[in-house]
């Protein structure tokens, strides 16, 4: 890793302060093209979110989240690595990535705003809507991008004090 990408990723690294309290962490690499792993990263989570007893609504929210930004890294990225760290208040979905950036986050959070090519919307990707439905699906939404270095996203869900995973028995 470059050290660039080094600086940008420290920048933003996930809650420091949760680090010592139970936490469940789910790793996957996002391969260059890989349109496979948004979808199988986002049902591995749910998998594991409906496991721990978490609320439907908290479930679904997550795995959009994921899987719109798993998708961004394959499409406008080059390759990275999602990680979701489970604590007892919150979940917290975490992509890196290296890849050309963006230049302008403003411009990136409009709906409908895209720059994916004819070939990515022929598969129907490409509207626009990833990053609106990240922020609207999320209770935070932190993005730190790099161009030509590559874009970290930071999107954390809370839980209700009835969803906590302390309650469900898990940890
Ligand atoms: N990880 C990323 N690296 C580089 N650019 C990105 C990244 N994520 C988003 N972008 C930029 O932000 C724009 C908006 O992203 P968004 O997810 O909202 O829409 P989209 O991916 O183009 O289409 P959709 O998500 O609806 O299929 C993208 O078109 C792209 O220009
Ligand atoms: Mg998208």
């Amino acid at each position: 890793m470059n050290e660039k990408l080094e600086k940008l990723y420290s920048m933003n690294r996930p809650d420091k302060e949760s680090e010592s309290k139970p936490q469940i962490k789910l790793e996957f690499k996002i391969g260059e093209k890989d349109f496979n792993v948004a979808g199988e990263s986002a049902l591995k989570v749910k998998k594991t979110l409906q496991q721990l007893g978490l609320k439907t609504e908290v479930v679904r929210n997550v795995a959009i989240i994921v899987y719109e930004a798993v998708m961004n890294v394959v499409i406008h990225a080059n390759y990275g690595h999602l990680k979701v760290i489970i604590v007892p208040e919150k979940v917290v979905v975490l992509t890196e990535d290296t890849g050309i950036g963006i230049p302008d986050l403003e411009l990136a959070m409009k709906e409908g705003y895209s720059t994916a090519t004819n070939e990515i919307r022929e598969m129907g990707f490409g509207a626009g809507m990833g990053l609106p439905n990240i922020k609207q699906y999320s209770h935070k939404l932190n993005i730190k991008s790099q161009v030509g270095v590559g874009t970290v996203l930071e999107a954390i869900v809370y839980l209700s004090f009835k969803d906590k995973i302390v309650k469900a028995g898990v940890v």
